[in-house]
């Protein structure tokens, strides 16, 4: 019987790919750009592992297409680019990347709140457009970050550690979250309902996984509760938020400004009108992306994979619940 084949949808550090090597043929797509979903579905019939990415999207028919499957990875927390149900109907286990990404992605968060509130962006385009004349005492001026309220909306591990970083800030942390009550006062915050979140916060900040229920949470309604001195900060997933609604909100200064790490569609496109205002920061979902932080989601990405192939439980998996039922 030959080695077990696995596809890795994209590079990764050399260390990760090497050890996965020792255990089945691999076969990594170096192109920059994401492989056409007709590309994996080509190959998935004769793989018994595929290590994918957040842009990847693996759905029911290409599971069908894979009657040797024994384990897909997903190189993120997040895995809404993977139809779950379908994967749990077919006893395919589905790993992520937990844990290793939170404190990183709350640190980027933070950067963001930071940017939007002091206007970092607009100063150095400032300094670019040859306007430092002289110091004046108006020009630029930002939110204070201290002592402020913040609005945390989901309250999981990266909420969490947002959090952390706010009480260093002295801010007041408002919570929206499916936690307890008790849950949120031991993390330092107080659980509110949505509205009143909105309307009391001076920085909102999403971490909520999307699926059905959080799809467009925050819209024009929402988006229409917020104080005219409130700025929203998303590091979760582009879908999250309503673009246009958001872009409305910050044209007709509903709220103040935004910070993006995330996007709907992702990449966003260059003519996309949010593209246009000074006060939303758009940058390309990087929150993760620190050196170290990287190289243990390709680690873990790839325990799973090994784990996978050889009939063990994955470390971290998104459909536990397969098991019960061999
Ligand atoms: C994830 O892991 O889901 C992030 O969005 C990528 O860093």
């Amino acid at each position: 019987m030959g080695r077990d084949k696995v596809f890795v949808t994209r590079e990764l550090p050399p260390a990760s790919l090497d050890r996965l090597a020792k255990h089945c043929e691999v076969e990594v797509w170096h192109e920059f750009l994401p492989p056409d979903y007709d590309v994996i579905l080509d190959k998935i019939g004769g793989l018994a592992g595929l290590l994918c990415l957040l842009t990847d999207r693996i759905d029911a028919p290409l599971m069908d297409a894979a009657p040797q499957i024994k384990v897909i990875s997903n190189l993120a927390v997040g895995y809404d680019n993977i139809d779950i149900p379908a994967a749990s109907q077919r006893g395919i286990p589905i790993g992520n990347t937990p844990g290793v990404l939170n404190e990183t992605t709350a640190d980027f968060a933070f950067a963001l709140l930071m940017a939007t509130a002091r206007r970092i962006p607009e100063a150095r385009q400032y300094i670019q457009d040859g306007k430092w004349l002289t110091w004046h005492p108006t020009v630029l001026s930002g939110q204070d970050v201290f002592g402020a309220t913040l609005g945390i909306i989901g309250c999981g591990r990266i909420g969490a550690a947002v959090m952390r970083r706010a009480q260093g800030f002295n801010m007041r942390i408002l919570v929206s979250s499916l936690e307890s009550a008790d849950e949120i006062r031991q993390l330092g915050g107080e659980k509110v309902s949505l509205d009143d979140l909105l309307g009391q916060s001076d920085f909102v900040s999403l971490h909520v996984p999307l699926t059905d229920e959080t799809h467009h949470l925050i819209g024009e309604r929402e988006l229409k509760q917020m104080k005219p001195t409130a700025i929203l900060i998303n590091t979760a997933r582009g879908s999250v938020l309503d673009p246009q609604a958001l872009y409305a909100a910050l044209r007709d200064g509903e709220i103040l400004a935004a910070g993006l790490d995330v996007t709907e569609p992702e990449p966003i496109p260059l003519d996309d009108p949010l593209l246009t205002l000074d006060n939303c920061l758009v940058v390309p979902h990087i929150a993760s992306a620190s050196v170290a932080t990287r190289a243990k989601m390709a680690e873990m990405a790839v325990d799973n994979v090994i784990a996978g192939l050889q009939g063990q439980p994955l470390p971290t998996c998104v459909n536990p619940e397969i098991y019960q039922r061999r």
